[in-house]
């Protein structure tokens, strides 16, 4: 896309790994986060904001890895955010070294109340401190995106000059934040054709959206913004992000193919002009959205448009009516556009490793032989217990045992639970610690998932707080996998859980485990961390 000139279709700019990750909870680490940036460089988004490389030597870590294995010749543009400050800009420099594409994506606040209140700068001081600090994030890398946060609260003829001088001072593209997802869409249109209008350099960028949902109206607004001229919109997968979160990806993308001819004419197009308007392969949204959601922890409501779990339902008799009759009365998609696969019965106990993989195949996981063992064993195991597995059983299993695992995490090897109505739930748990050794302890509690986690916490002596436990069936049928998603809470950070099994006592016990592990790693690495800083300061 030349620079100057409208661009003929919409850039996706993700930012699951940055705004997302600001969802609470959501905390990833570096081999999820690189998890997540494989599949959204398969899915085609065109630019990955990877992180905030200042923020923490996570981040840093996160961002790095992401440059290096994802952002390769012919992959995505590799973003880092960057508050306007030279320390913020070099952190971002450094950790994008090893991307073919890399962006420095740096912003200021613009609006009075952020001026008054937050930063205490005056208008003319924000407007030299973003000139400079886009110039010197140009110094660094050709790709520069200044954002001005506010910007929707923010006085127009100061966002209009702000705009300029980032322009003039080599920013590529123009990112227009509803920071506190304030504005209706008509504002929005309002505000953006304003900045066409009035900044006289701003065809020398790209203009972008960045739009917060909390009125609800993110999507809305994103595409209001393109009708008024953007041309990037950042948004997240599931629309996950601070608060109410962002403009969900998938609905961005799914409203610009399904109404591709209302928008065609705003891209200059003939009304059924057949170009995608974005580069993405919507096959690939469903297992996006699945992995975000699982290694996120964060559940998708199940009425969320396209990738919750009614989405493509019909339960009144009058829709399913119709639907048998001609599935376009009621269903303006289907759900193989986004990659949902169907409910099939597809394998049973006697089916061999080849019909696995090949099933796994058709459903888009290329396992490695290590991964496909792991996952044929469990197969087994669930076909066992389980007569017919359906491709949404293999998926739940494939998740399961593809969880990023790092080596030096707790394993449970046992559970073992006494439960009724006559008798007080006791739970005998043993593990594997960490340094390899084998515990066993058992624990009563309220409940039969109460004395797991009690018997568990005794083992693991890792304090916390469980804050969120919920199950839900995979498939229909009382010999239905089910899947436990846990949160629980320390020092207020959140830590997430998900695990899946016919037997939800056992899935709650592994949920925990996954949930406690990623709360190890993260007191590891901030050990790891006041460890150096300890040996740097004594030096
Ligand atoms: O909400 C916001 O203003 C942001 C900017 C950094 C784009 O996240």
């Amino acid at each position: 896309m030349s620079m100057g000139s409208p661009a003929d279709r919409v850039i996706i700019f993700d930012t699951t790994l940055r705004d997302g990750e600001q969802s609470p909870g959501a905390t990833l680490n570096v081999e999820e986060k690189l998890a997540i940036a494989h599949q959204l460089a398969l899915l085609g988004v065109d630019v990955i904001e990877a992180g905030f490389a200042v923020a923490s030597p996570g981040d840093f870590a996160a961002v790095k890895a992401i440059a290096e294995q994802v952002g390769i010749q012919g992959g995505p543009i590799i973003c880092s955010l960057a508050r306007a400050t030279r320390q913020d800009i070099q952190a971002a420099a450094e950790a994008l070294k090893p991307a073919a594409r890399p962006r420095i994506h740096t912003m200021i606040s613009t609006s009075d109340i952020h001026l008054q209140y937050q930063l205490k700068k005056s208008r003319s001081e924000v407007l030299a401190i973003a000139s400079e600090m886009v110039a010197y994030a140009k110094s660094f890398v050709d790709d520069v995106e200044f954002s001005p946060m506010d910007a929707s609260r923010t006085d127009r003829e100061f966002l209009y000059e702000v705009l300029q001088q980032a322009i003039a001072a080599g920013a590529t593209t123009i990112n227009i934040p509803d920071t506190v997802g304030y504005c209706t869409p008509k504002e929005i249109g309002i505000l953006i054709a304003g900045i066409r209008e009035h900044v006289p350099n701003i065809h020398q960028a790209i203009l972008s959206i960045h739009t917060q949902n909390d009125l609800g109206l993110a999507t809305a607004n994103a595409l209001a913004a393109i009708e008024h001229g953007v041309r990037q919109v950042e948004c997240t997968i599931n629309g996950i992000g601070e608060r109410a979160g962002n403009a969900a990806l998938e609905e961005i993308v799914m409203a610009l193919q399904v109404r591709k001819p209302f928008f065609n004419p705003y891209f200059g197009r003939a009304v059924d002009a057949d170009a995608p308007l974005t580069n993405i392969k919507t096959q690939e949204i469903y297992k996006t959205s699945s992995l975000v959601s699982q290694l996120t922890g964060m559940l998708i409501q199940p009425n969320k448009a396209i990738v919750g779990a009614n989405a493509f339902a019909h339960e009144s008799g009058i829709h399913q009516d119709g639907i048998l009759k001609h599935r376009q009365t009621y269903e303006i998609m289907e759900a193989g556009s986004i990659g949902l696969p169907e409910n099939r019965i597809v394998l049973g106990k006697h089916s061999g490793r080849n019909a696995f993989r090949t099933r796994l195949k058709e459903l888009g996981f290329e396992l490695n032989e290590t991964d496909l063992n792991k996952a044929f064993n469990r197969f087994k195991e669930v076909a066992d217990k389980k007569k017919e597995i359906s491709d949404w059983d293999l998926e739940a299993i494939v998740r399961d045992e593809m969880q990023i695992q790092v080596e030096s995490g707790y394993q449970l090897e046992h559970v073992q639970v006494i439960c009724g109505d006559c008798t007080c739930p006791t739970a005998t748990i043993t593990i594997v610690t960490p340094d390899g050794k084998i515990l066993t302890d058992a624990s009563v509690g309220t409940g039969p998932v109460d004395a797991v986690y009690q018997a568990i916490n005794r083992l693991v002596q890792i304090p916390n707080q469980l804050i969120e436990f919920s199950v839900q069936s995979v498939t229909g049928g009382i010999d239905a996998l089910g899947t436990v998603t846990i949160r629980l809470e320390y020092q207020e950070r959140i830590f997430s859980g998900q695990a899946s099994d016919t037997d939800i006592v056992v899935a709650a016990a592994y949920a925990y485990i996954n949930a406690i592990n990623r709360l190890y790693w993260y007191l590891q690495t901030k050990n790891e961390v006041l460890q150096s800083s300890a040996t740097v300061s004594s030096r």
